[in-house]
């Protein structure tokens, strides 16, 4: 058991993880479009092992600034690292390739592919020698084993269903195919867009444990989320969105759900950065 005060664990925690190095790191970033400025000098730390969700109102840029960390928007100014060294992304390819899978709030299976196909869309494992060189043909018992092995760590997928077209999987099943997907691809980082916005309370809460044993496997993820109580429940430091820039970061354990809500909607002023 340990004697620390909360106080004092805050504290430790504090400089614990200032003394770590991110995995990720933005400082400083800028995206106007015309006369909106989307990012307005926007930071952001991810550490390894964690769950960073990022909350705010909308048109806070939430969605811009893990654009700008996945490749799909190139910021006006600022820089991004990934595991101490500066990174450019241009496209999503370019940070897919880094190691970082991101899955849009607008979910991207493919309803007409089973689970297998979908896991490998875009990556598909080509048969050893000419013919997968040379004909592209497709190694499908490769990828339905691998495909097996990725979902049945993360409890998803049997025997049975991995054959299933997704169309015929429930949105909390789909959901789950796009998050392990991102699991098995992703070496770096994992970023989530409103996982389980659409989702039933089991569904929700299904995914919600998915995130966590995506996490406890040693990947970072960070969640963009509007549902509190979701946040609340997996969440090991929350971001803190606000008129295009970071205002503060809390935990589930430094603020009440209530408190972090008036800071996101500027009813209640940040605390102080560390
Ligand atoms: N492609 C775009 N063109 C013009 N304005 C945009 C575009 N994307 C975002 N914005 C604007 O930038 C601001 C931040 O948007 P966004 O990052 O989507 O916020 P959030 O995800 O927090 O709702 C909003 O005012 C939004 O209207
Ligand atoms: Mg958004």
């Amino acid at each position: 058991m340990s004697t620390e005060t909360p106080a004092e664990g805050e504290r430790l925690h504090a400089v614990e993880m200032s003394e770590r190095t991110p995995v990720m790191r933005a400082r400083n970033l800028v995206k106007r479009y015309g006369r909106v400025t989307a990012l307005n000098g926007s930071d952001l730390e991810l550490y390894p092992g964690e769950i960073l969700a990022v909350i705010g109102d909308n048109g806070a840029g939430k969605s811009s600034l893990i654009k700008a960390l996945s490749g799909a928007l190139v910021p006006d100014s600022g820089e991004i690292w990934l595991d101490g060294e500066e990174v450019r992304f241009r496209t999503p390819m370019d940070a897919r390739t880094a190691g970082i899978e991101t899955v849009y709030q607008t979910l991207a299976v493919a309803p007409g592919l089973d689970i297998a196909d979908n896991l490998f869309l875009g990556r598909e494992i080509r048969k050893p020698g000419p013919l997968g060189s040379v004909l592209r043909m497709l190694d499908r018992k490769q990828m339905r084993s691998e495909a097996q092995r990725h979902m049945g760590e993360l409890g998803i997928a049997t025997l049975q269903n991995i054959g299933q077209a997704v169309e015929s999987l429930s949105g909390g099943q789909r959901q789950g195919v796009a998050v392990a997907r991102s699991a098995a691809f992703g070496s770096k980082v994992v970023i989530l867009d409103e996982p389980t916005a659409a989702l039933g309370v089991k569904e929700g809460n299904r995914v919600l444990q998915l995130i966590r044993d995506v996490r406890d496997r040693g990947l970072p993820v960070i969640l963009i989320s509007h549902n509190m109580p979701h946040v609340f429940e997996v969440a090991d430091r929350i971001h803190i969105q606000r008129l295009g820039r970071r205002v503060a970061v809390v935990t589930p354990a430094s603020h009440s759900m209530s408190d972090t809500v008036a800071i996101m909607t500027g009813a209640a002023p940040p605390p102080p950065l560390e």
